[in-house]
């Protein structure tokens, strides 16, 4: 008979798949809608998380499995050999919305294989320009992914515990955390933002060998704690990147589509990337990374230099298009940047509470950072798994983050409205009260 119930299920999750999946939530998804999720136990939920700051346009929009049903009907698999049109059209559309400097795109399956792309094709950039490449700057704190090159570039000691070599790929360094309640050490935020980002200029002209392939940067660092860098740091890393023609790759993984309240979190600061990363929302529910470059760089790119079997996928392809449609259409990206300012502005007012040591982010992009106490700025794991659990008590979802494990993460669908925003932020105050 079909397991009925949550423990049933995690029952035979615990038989049947591998030790190395993170501990999850006691909960077995039955199903899910828009802002909803709905358990085996009969449990309704209001996500504050969307699989990991991804269902930007929520779960099972109607017009994305329409989308996904009509494609699937006409072909699901040909390979990278043919051509097809969802790719194409996708293309065209992404190519509509991003920096100017961007003008042609590959699309992947993931994140992790968009960023290693990205990485990728920036070296072959550097040795068609006659230079090694051997050096990728990252920054401590980041987050690229779990596979080899990303994880080596992930400035996170958690992720990479007891695996060697797998995840210290050479010629990677990690420049400073653009940290500023951290690491602000009395400076002022634009100083700060100006100190981070002159550290990468020292260590590309005096610290290396100065052969970089590119610098990669997350806008705003997602699994590293929501660290919003002051807003000096971007465009001064910009200007050093194309003073010393060092593409810049900018990780959109998790603030592209919307999530920040623009439709990429570049567009914040103006910065115009030679290489950018995309993946999550993009694939509207469904697995689709992409890699996006410059003239520079596609240029230097040759016939045959990439490809994986899935990638490109017409139906995951067709999902996104009609995700993008519903995003440009409904003005989600908007609604974000409203939504989001209410829920941070009454959010901040959790700072009074002696166990928030911050609480900031941009857009539905949220995190609230949880301490021992002011003073020492211990970081409370413990005390946030706790609020992340209350929350779930009284029918929330939410994420838990950060270097430290410390910070709560606030990433809705973009669908969210007033009213849910509103009670949203109301349970996160009672479940702080409930400590
Ligand atoms: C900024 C960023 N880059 C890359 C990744 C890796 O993406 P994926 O998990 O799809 O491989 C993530 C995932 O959280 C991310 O947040």
């Amino acid at each position: 008979m079909a397991p009925q119930s949550n423990s049933e299920i995690m029952q035979l999750s615990r038989k049947y798949l591998v030790n190395a999946l993170i501990p999850r939530e006691p909960i077995a998804v039955k199903r899910a809608s828009g802002l909803l999720v709905e358990d085996y136990d009969g449990n309704v939920y209001t996500d504050l998380f969307a699989g990991i700051s991804t269902n930007n346009f929520g779960h099972c929009h109607p017009e994305v499995v329409e989308a996904v049903i009509e494609q699937v009907r006409k072909f699901m698999h040909v390979s990278g050999f043919y051509y097809h049109m969802p790719e194409i059209e996708l293309a065209k559309t992404i190519l509509q919305h991003t920096p100017s400097n961007i003008s042609k795109v590959f699309f992947c399956n993931s994140g992790s294989e968009a960023v290693d792309g990205s990485v990728k094709f920036a070296k072959k950039l550097a040795l068609r320009e006659n230079r090694t490449g051997s050096i990728v700057v990252a920054l401590k704190g980041s987050f690229h992914g779990r596979l080899s090159l990303t994880l080596s570039l992930t400035g996170q000691r958690k992720y990479k515990n007891n695996l060697g070599n797998y995840a210290n790929y050479p010629g990677i360094v990690h420049a400073p955390c653009p940290y500023y309640y951290r690491y602000g050490g009395g400076l002022s935020a634009r100083e700060f933002g100006e100190r981070c980002a002159d550290e990468v200029a020292d260590i590309i002209d005096h610290y290396t060998s100065g052969d970089v392939a590119g610098v990669v940067v997350e806008p705003i660092l997602g699994e590293g704690g929501i660290i919003v860098p002051p807003d000096t740091y971007l465009p001064r890393l910009s200007k050093i990147c194309a003073d010393r023609a060092v593409p810049l790759i900018v990780d959109e993984v998790q603030t592209g589509f919307g999530r920040t309240g623009r439709l990429f979190a570049c567009e914040h600061w103006g910065i115009n990337p030679d290489i950018m990363a995309m993946a999550k929302a993009l694939g509207a529910g469904l697995p689709l990374g992409a890699v996006a470059v410059s003239e520079r760089v596609d240029n230097a790119l040759e016939k045959g230099d990439h490809f994986t079997t899935f990638f490109a996928n017409p139906v995951v392809c067709a999902a996104s298009l009609a995700g993008l449609r519903v995003l440009m259409r409904d003005r989600l990206h908007e609604n974000a940047a409203i939504q989001g300012e209410f829920m941070l502005k009454f959010m901040k007012e959790l700072e009074n509470h002696p166990k928030i040591g911050e609480v900031r982010g941009k857009g539905l992009m949220i995190g609230i950072e949880v301490v021992e106490d002011k003073e020492s700025k211990k970081p409370s794991s413990e005390t946030a798994e706790k609020i992340k659990l209350n929350m779930l008590k009284k029918g929330y979802l939410i994420g838990v983050g950060g270097v430290f494990k410390n910070v709560l993460r606030i990433q809705p669908p973009l669908t969210i409205d007033g009213e849910t925003a509103v009670k949203a932020v109301h349970a996160l105050s009672d479940s702080l009260k409930n400590l």
